[in-house]
């Protein structure tokens, strides 16, 4: 069973109506910790030492956050210029990470149609996520597919259970190790894996 990293990056999360539901619903998941930074580091001072203590007790570093101005919010670029140090976590001696997965699960005011080319961002989600993939990569990580929840703004109340289910089993299903790599270098999103895992229980 893989032990999974939840790094949760919310500076507003009274105010939040899809991680607060997301965190809600994943509660007491075996082999799944939550980190909340913004709670632990209300003044960014992160303790990179604790951090990379906690990165070598888990196999799947997941960084969770609403995606703030095609990106994350700040905390998690203060988290990755403290933690990810040189000679521990990439440089020739730096192979702490090695052989772990990292990946995001973002949330986004934008629909998926306007996170293509030609849309309103005219980029694709993966376009901006980047300098994570690049970053899992200089790190000797292996990259997943993101796990996406669009169009917050119009999401009906609805609707929201759905997404936290999917989340809690895509989580599930990536500690109990279901994702074939064919099916991880296939899947855009890590939502639309739910259903091919369901389908071979
Ligand atoms: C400071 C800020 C920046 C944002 N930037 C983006 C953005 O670049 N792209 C986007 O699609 N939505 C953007 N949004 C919308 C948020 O992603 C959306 O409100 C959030 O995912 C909803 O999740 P929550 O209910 O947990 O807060 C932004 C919102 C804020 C407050």
């Amino acid at each position: 069973m893989a032990k999974i990293l939840i790094l949760f990056a919310h500076p507003a999360l009274e105010k939040s109506r899809i991680h607060a539901g997301l965190l809600k619903n994943i509660k007491g998941t075996q082999g799944v910790t939550l980190h909340d930074l913004y709670e632990v580091y209300p003044d960014l001072n992160v303790d990179a030492d604790r951090e990379q203590a906690l990165l070598l007790q888990h196999d799947i570093i997941l960084f969770q956050h609403p995606f703030y101005w095609y990106s994350a919010p700040a905390i998690i670029k203060q988290w990755q210029d403290l933690v990810l140090e040189h000679g521990w976590a990439y440089g020739h001696t730096g192979k702490a990470l090695s052989g772990k997965r990292m990946g995001n699960v973002i949330s986004t005011g934008g629909s998926q149609q306007s996170y293509t080319v030609g849309g309103h961002h005219g980029y694709t989600i993966h376009d901006f996520l980047l300098p994570f993939r690049q970053t899992a990569r200089l790190c000797n990580m292996e990259y997943l597919p993101p796990f996406v929840i669009h169009g917050t703004h119009r999401l009906k109340r609805q609707d929201l259970p759905f997404c936290c289910m999917q989340y809690r089993e895509t989580l599930e299903a990536l500690r109990d190790d279901k994702y074939t790599p064919a099916m991880l270098q296939e899947a855009v999103y890590l939502n639309d894996l739910i259903a091919q895992t369901s389908d071979s229980n």
